[in-house]
């Protein structure tokens, strides 16, 4: 089996303290990968790392067959990883379609002279960009199909998050990372989402997802397999029963949290 993603001893020091110690990761083509650990594990620095935020100490990252270590976040995320910020990051005075068209920059790149000189072609352009929006919205919850131009500080946190799923989904990932998408949300709502979004991976997308979650039962419903950081290493890897069968996984960082 041939990885969509693989990281080889990716290192990624701050000073004195190492955030990633020679982690070897993979992603195959299709899994939905869950990435768990306690706090300061290394979950979000590793989708920094992987995204181009940060340049590793140490390591490499090959991305579909291309070592893209040293490539720059524009250019990763023009090969096809998006992601979701752990800390919202939207706009809130702005729509929630401008929200999302953020996301979609890669191909929205005309510039003003032809905007201005091609306005036929621009007027399509734009209308197709709110169809595909639309749609989008419509996959997470078709209610917010209508609030499309409304500011995004109207809407409910869950809606936001969603929003925020669409703006990583606008540009049409082959890779999504999803970094603590349940944060600030209830029980129930995490769930939601976590379905919404795997049917929307399942609906012939055929993405890839990378998922950071400290809700282990969204880990169990909708993970195919696990990763568990601690210290910027990989403690255990394996499905849901192999990780959490490990005494030192189930007691150290989930033990309250399974019955
Ligand atoms: N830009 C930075 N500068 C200095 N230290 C950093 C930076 N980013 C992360 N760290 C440190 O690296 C370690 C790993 O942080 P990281 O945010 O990756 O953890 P995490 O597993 O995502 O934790 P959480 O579950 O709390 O989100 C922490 O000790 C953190 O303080
Ligand atoms: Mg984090």
């Amino acid at each position: 089996m041939s990885a969509l993603l693989s990281c080889t001893d990716l290192t990624m020091r701050f000073g004195g303290l190492t955030a990633l110690d020679k982690l070897n990761l993979d992603v195959a083509k299709g899994d939905v990968l869950g990435l768990v650990g306690p706090n300061g594990s290394g979950k979000t620095t590793f989708f920094n790392v992987v995204t181009g935020i940060y340049r590793p100490s140490a390591g490499t990252v090959v991305f579909d067959g291309q070592d893209v270590t040293s490539r720059t976040a524009q250019e990763i995320y023009r090969l096809g990883i998006a992601r979701t910020f752990q800390r919202s990051r939207l706009c809130l005075d702005l729509t929630v379609f401008d929200n999302v068209m953020i996301g979609n920059h890669k191909n929205l790149d005309m510039g003003i002279v032809h905007n201005l000189l091609a306005r036929g072609r621009f007027r399509a352009e734009c209308k197709r960009n709110l169809e595909r929006v639309k749609t989008l919205l419509h996959g997470l919850n078709p209610a917010l199909v209508k609030r499309v131009g409304q500011p995004v500080s109207m809407l409910s946190m869950i809606d936001r998050r969603r929003v925020e799923v669409c703006r990583a989904l606008v540009s049409d990932p082959v890779l999504l990372f999803l970094d603590e998408p349940s944060a600030g949300m209830t029980h129930d709502e995490t769930k939601r989402l976590m379905d919404e979004i795997l049917v929307l991976s399942d609906g012939g997308k055929n993405f890839t997802v990378v998922l950071i979650e400290h809700e282990m039962e969204v880990i169990r419903r909708v993970t195919n397999r696990c990763v568990v950081l601690n210290f910027g290493r990989k403690l255990c890897e394996g499905d849901y029963e192999t990780v959490t069968a490990d005494p030192f996984v189930k007691e150290a960082y989930l033990g309250t949290e399974l019955d």
